[in-house]
């Protein structure tokens, strides 16, 4: 029986995938894999038990991703999965923030009287905003969210630019449309939105700074639904105060960012639709499914990507560095990230653990 720890409410679509020879539980004390969500696994204990996690989303930056690959416990993430939700979401932000909606909405609701109708009319252009049609949209990573945003923002009449320096040639094939910088200030200067949709690492801290800002222009629009830490807050206020911004719309807010004039803080609902909830558990769950029953490893963050389909008897999944002695009878498959190699084996005669010799991290009889 595989036992899969639930750290997270998760979409009960998992267990339509983790079915026979799977247990799902939210309290188990010795988990095969692990699927979380937002909780924050950096102080948690982890059981020797531990083979994988699967991040339902794409985020990692709650996992203590390097600390787990020397374990030989595998990060998987879900790209892709949510895109169109957050995609979306980027889509309102740019709207929100042009037409004054919420703002607006505030007002409307303090009315009272009979004369509503009339007061609405005398009243709404103190809320008047400007349309996103021609405007300027720059993306930071372009990644699946980013390619959704910038597809959606070209439909909608948007010049858009971007700044990606790991686009592959056929991921930039996706969007001809996009103007594609060599340098990010580049589209700090070009854009009159600005929405980030990069992964959070610690290089990254703070990388929306004074510096940054100062080179946008005046009343532009800020938008995160990345991660909170990317952007400086105190900067995003000044800013702000100077008319650099109009708006920063965060899907991360933290307390700096509650009640001010011109940020727009949303309680991180960028990925909170039932359609990605259900794409995020159900992939996570069939990359859990593939490692745990076959070896293979699909969308890790943290260790190397390697699936081998084939017929034999026996397999087993090793993690190591250098090298490996060689097994009599095997077909040896290799994968490597950085300094961790992995390596399918299999063979028509029983495989053990102990065959392998070397800097062997962990090995597991897969079958
Ligand atoms: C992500 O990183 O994809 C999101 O934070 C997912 C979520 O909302 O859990």
């Amino acid at each position: 029986m595989t036992n899969v720890l639930k750290l997270n409410a998760i979409s009960n679509k998992v267990e339509g995938v983790l079915k026979d020879g799977y247990t799902l539980s939210t309290d188990c004390q010795n988990p095969d894999a692990v699927l979380v969500r937002s909780f924050v696994m950096h102080e948690w204990p982890v059981p020797d038990t531990l083979k994988c996690v699967a991040r339902a989303g794409a985020g990692v930056n709650n996992i203590p991703c390097d600390e787990y690959a020397k374990k030989g416990i595998v990060v998987f993430n879900t790209p892709g999965a949510n895109a169109n939700a957050v995609k979306e979401l980027v889509i309102a932000a740019m709207l929100i923030a042009t037409r004054n909606i919420f703002e607006g909405n505030k007002w409307a609701n303090s009315l009272t009287g009979d004369d509503v109708k009339k007061q609405v009319e005398k009243g709404k252009s103190q809320f008047a905003g400007y349309e996103i049609l021609g405007k300027t949209l720059g993306i930071l990573g372009l990644g699946a969210i980013g390619r959704k945003v910038a597809a959606t923002a070209n439909a909608l009449g948007m010049q858009v630019v971007g700044y990606d320096p790991y686009l592959s040639e056929s991921a930039k094939a996706e969007i001809p449309f996009v103007t594609v910088f060599k340098e990010m200030d580049d589209v700090f200067k070009a854009g009159d939105f600005v929405s980030i949709h990069m992964p959070y690492t610690a290089e990254f801290k703070n990388l929306v700074n004074s510096d940054k800002l100062a080179l946008m222009k005046d009343k532009s629009v800020l938008i995160n639904c990345a991660r909170g830490e990317l952007v400086n807050v105190s900067d995003v206020k000044e800013a702000i105060k100077s008319g650099i911004l109009a708006k920063y719309v965060v899907d991360f807010p933290d307390v700096d960012c509650l009640n001010c004039d011109g940020i727009i803080a949303i309680p991180h609902l960028g990925a909170s639709t039932e359609e990605a909830e259900d794409n995020c558990a159900v992939m996570a769950a069939k990359e859990i499914k593939e490692f745990i029953e076959k070896g293979n490893i699909v969308n890790s963050v943290n260790m190397p990507n390697l699936k081998v389909e084939n017929q034999m008897a026996h397999r087993l999944g090793v993690f190591y560095k250098g090298e490996l002695n060689s097994i009599d009878n095997a077909t040896v498959t290799t994968a490597v990230k950085g300094d961790i190699k992995y390596a399918i084996i299999d063979s028509d005669s029983p495989l053990t653990a102990d065959m392998v010799k070397g800097d062997v991290i962990k090995a597991r009889v897969i079958y």
